[in-house]
């Protein structure tokens, strides 16, 4: 699949999966797409945890509603960069998105989970996986083939959110 058509069909699916596993290779390649990601001073604040033993995949579902196969949990590392300011959260929206092109491009489906770790489910996710006090869970991408078609959410128009040279068009 070629990057533009990619980016068109990427959406969010929140459907079931089918009980299919996905390929290590698959996820290493996801994985790869999201470390290939830009970051504030290269560093490479942003490591995941790919989970895609059936019964740590339980213990998560216990923590977050999951139902795919495998889940890639983003893990931060908010020390500071620059001027004492921490780019963790960039880093980890590029690392993302790299990701989720890459699970559109090879025929599987994901959403961006992040909300929902709210209310100190990143803590028990954190705990789940052995993640050190010092980082912190901040997305989870479940990974699987989906079991159904799911509509595109729409988009404003190109002219509603973009212009150029003026702000709103001259
Ligand atoms: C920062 C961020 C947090 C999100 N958290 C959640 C979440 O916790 N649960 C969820 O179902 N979707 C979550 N989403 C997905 C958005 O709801 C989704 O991207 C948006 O509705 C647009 O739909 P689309 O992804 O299909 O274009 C999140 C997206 C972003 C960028």
């Amino acid at each position: 699949m070629e990057l533009f058509e990619a980016i068109a069909k990427r959406h969010s699916y929140r459907g079931p999966y089918l009980d299919k596993p996905v390929p290590r290779e698959d996820l290493r390649k996801i994985v790869q797409a999201g470390i290939q990601a830009p970051s504030a001073r290269n560093a490479q604040s942003t490591s995941f945890v790919i989970v895609d033993d059936p019964e740590v995949m339980n213990h998560l579902r216990e923590i977050v509603p999951i139902s795919a196969p495998a889940a890639i949990v983003c893990v931060v590392d908010p020390s500071p960069v620059v001027h004492g300011k921490s780019f963790e959260l960039e880093d980890c929206a590029a690392a993302v998105e790299n990701m989720l092109l890459a699970i559109t491009t090879l025929g599987y489906a994901s959403v961006w989970l992040e909300g929902v770790l709210h209310g100190g489910r990143a803590e028990q996710v954190a705990e789940l996986l052995g993640v050190p006090p010092s980082k912190r869970v901040q997305v989870i991408l479940p990974v699987g083939v989906p079991a159904e078609n799911w509509q595109q959410r729409e988009k404003k128009p190109f002219e509603e959110r973009a212009w150029f040279n003026h702000y709103g068009g001259s």
